[in-house]
């Protein structure tokens, strides 16, 4: 039980104690037939949250006891009906003393079951943002190993190249800046603070994410099939999210095609007005597939079918789209590959 919260305690000792005399005083010098010492009631009451759960029950003992010498110590009235009385009193004083505590003791119980909550709440949502910061700058650090050798390999020649190795190390910063930028964009997810909003053509935004896809793409021999519509309406988004979005959705993709043979793995993105207020794109696969009873999991935090998958992909990325306002569903057959669909509103001014 947390330590009780004295308010004011001298003054609350002194009024039980003049409580105390005073119900004493009045129960002996009255008839039996007064049952004053019900009163005694009114004490415990006082005394919760004054006195710990002993000292409670310590007081009503004395009450309980005084109540009893009252009664030997009374000369007016009925005897038997001062007996009848004071038995009353004493299992009213027990009776009180017992709920008070038991719900003073629930209540307790609750607080310390909230603060729990709180705690793994806390955590939870620690432990989901850890995870989503390693998840999404796992692919910049790839990226970044990869330039650092090549760098090192240019540099290693006889004559070094200079101008390759600088190339490498371009591209080094970039993905470096780009890390950089996806913890900042996680955090303020987390922090539920306001998007980087740019006025952006969602088909040069998903070329880029195919760009930064592209060395996993090709090592996949993985045919492309793009699908962009023209004239798309602009779409008022933080890139760099649209961009990790459309990078988890490319990179699922290519995992389910892992076990495809070679000639069948092929990937159609696809953009398209889906109504006057929405464009979306599509990420579609021919790999694996997902059985009917996997898709009510697939968006959920740490679901996962991998072996060495978090299962936080598509669970930050429905966050991400939601967070502007879109939509992000999956359509599958089984074996036949998977289709994600993407939508987003379009950008007020262009709604005119
Ligand atoms: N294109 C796809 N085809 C088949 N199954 C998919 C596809 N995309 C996602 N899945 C299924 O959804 C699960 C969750 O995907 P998600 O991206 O959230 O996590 P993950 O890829 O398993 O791990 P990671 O957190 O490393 O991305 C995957 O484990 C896989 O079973
Ligand atoms: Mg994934």
């Amino acid at each position: 039980m947390p330590a009780p919260r004295h308010n004011r305690p001298k003054l609350r000792a002194a009024v039980i104690l003049f409580l105390l005399v005073a119900v004493f005083v009045a129960d002996t010098v009255t008839k039996f037939e007064i049952a004053i010492a019900v009163f005694y009631i009114l004490i415990i009451l006082l005394a919760i949250g004054y006195m710990s759960t002993r000292g409670v029950i310590l007081l009503a003992g004395l009450c309980v006891g005084l109540t009893g010498l009252s009664l030997l110590l009374s000369r007016h009235g009925s005897f038997e009906a001062g007996l009848m009385n004071c038995g009353i009193s004493i299992a009213a004083i027990a009776t009180t003393t017992y709920l008070v505590l038991k719900t003073v003791a629930a209540q307790a119980s609750a607080f310390e079951a909230q603060a729990q909550m709180v705690r793994v709440a806390r955590l939870t949502s620690l432990g989901a943002l850890t995870a989503s910061i390693a998840h999404e700058v796992n692919q910049p650090l790839a990226a970044i190993a990869t330039s650092g050798g090549a760098c090192r390999r240019w540099l290693d020649r006889d004559p070094p190249n200079i101008d390759k190795a600088r190339q490498a190390v371009d591209r080094i910063v970039h993905d470096a800046n780009r890390a950089g930028d996806v913890i900042t964009r996680v955090r303020s997810l987390a922090k539920s603070e306001p998007l980087h909003r740019e006025a952006l053509n969602l088909n040069d935004t998903i070329g880029e994410a195919i760009a930064i896809a592209q060395n996993e793409t090709e090592r996949n021999n993985i045919i492309l099939h793009l699908s962009l519509a023209e004239d798309l309406p602009q779409v008022l988004v933080d890139r760099v999210q649209i961009l990790q979005v459309v990078g988890n959705l490319l990179l699922n993709a290519i995992e389910a095609m892992h076990v495809m043979p070679t000639f069948k793995r092929e990937l159609e993105i696809t953009t398209f007005q889906e109504d006057r207020d929405r464009i979306a794109f599509t990420v579609t696969d021919s790999g694996v597939g997902i059985k009917p009873a996997a898709l009510d999991h697939l968006f959920e935090a740490f679901w996962t079918t991998k072996e060495g998958g978090m299962g936080i992909g598509l669970s930050i990325s429905r966050s991400f789209v939601e967070a502007h306002g879109g939509q992000i569903a999956v359509t599958s057959t089984p074996r036949m590959g998977a289709t994600f669909r993407v939508s987003l509103p379009v950008a007020e001014r262009n709604l005119a």
